[in-house]
């Protein structure tokens, strides 16, 4: 009997690696780079579960160059970098890493939030580059955190998990969403709020939505000129729900005050995108659920995925 394929697009814990072994042979790519598609559409040839980053582009092409994939496992929450549709008609699974990320993407989104609101990038540039001379009192003077307003636009579990941490800030929470939730109204005092409302009332607006073709370019011109002078923008979505130029003008015409981005339209975020030359700009490099342990996590669940569709199963966490 030829035994099930499994090709893992990155290097992943040896544990997870076992995980897969107990049912197909493994192969691995072990550099710390994206693999190159020309080898990836090789390698995928004959395997019937592929684990991937948000690196991979999963479409047609990917699609028609293999035999018998059954199931594409996506090491993240996020699957924009896959085209649902076309593995619906291949009849391939397509399954993502739900809750594994929440709690630590939420933090990440609110230390973000911090560090742009109370300018610490920029204050830890200016104390390197040796420019602290005295103690001022206008001196990296930021904006206030607690007993602030936070609109958060997508309240899916991550936007729940901020909200629940904006209370804790005594923060007046409101959020935007596809529908209500009453529980996450309940829990964290967060009011529902159309879109203008919300981005004219908040002094941090924190962008948390999946992309879709609903969402891409969500913030825009019009959008940032609802927002406060004194607002700081927060994204940790996707780069596309962001006209980035809109942002950029908004910044530099001081229509908003900072913003905060771990997403950026393309990735990596090219050195010469203006935005990254703006002080009140607190740029990192998509790192939204990179801790040890969630990161960890993520790769099990991926796994446990691809297990139980080989093992005949169903998936755990379809998408
Ligand atoms: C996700 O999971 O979608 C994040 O953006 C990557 O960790």
């Amino acid at each position: 009997m030829i035994k099930q394929q499994v090709f893992v697009t990155r290097k992943l814990n040896p544990e997870v690696i076992a995980m897969l072994e107990k049912v197909a042979e493994v192969e691995q790519w072990t550099k710390n780079a994206p693999i190159p598609r020309e080898l990836l559409l090789e390698k995928i040839k004959h395997v019937d579960a592929v684990l991937t980053m948000l690196t991979e582009r999963v479409d047609e092409e990917f699609l028609t160059s293999t035999k018998r994939l059954r199931i594409v496992a996506n090491m993240a929450v996020g699957y924009d970098n896959i085209d649902l549709e076309a593995c619906r008609r291949h009849e391939v699974i397509v399954t993502n890493t739900p809750d594994v990320l929440t709690e630590s993407t939420a933090d990440l989104a609110f230390a973000l939030l911090m560090a742009t609101g109370r300018r610490l990038t920029e204050a830890n540039r200016f104390l390197l580059q040796g420019e602290w001379t005295a103690w001022s009192p206008t001196l990296m003077a930021g904006q206030n955190v607690y007993g602030s307003t936070i609109g958060i636009i997508g309240m899916g579990r991550i936007g729940e998990a901020v909200a629940r941490r904006a209370k804790g800030f005594g923060m007046r929470i409101l959020y935007h969403n596809r529908k209500r939730k009453p529980q996450a109204e309940q829990e964290t005092g967060a009011q529902y709020a159309d879109l203008a409302e919300l981005l004219q009332a908040s002094d941090y607006v924190v962008l948390l939505t999946p992309l879709t073709e609903d969402t891409r370019m969500l913030m825009g011109e019009k959008q940032f000129s609802l927002m406060k002078e004194t607002a700081v923008f927060i994204n940790v979505s996707r780069g596309g729900t962001v006209d980035e130029s809109a942002l950029y003008q908004a910044l530099v015409d001081k229509k908003i005050w900072a913003a905060g981005l771990d997403v950026f339209a393309v990735e990596p975020v090219p050195m010469d995108n203006p935005l990254l030359q703006l002080p009140n700009v607190v740029a990192l490099p998509h790192i939204g659920s990179a801790t040890v342990q969630t990161r960890a996590e993520m790769a099990r669940l991926a796994a446990a995925n691809i297990v139980a569709v080989l093992s005949g199963r169903g998936p755990l966490t379809a998408v």
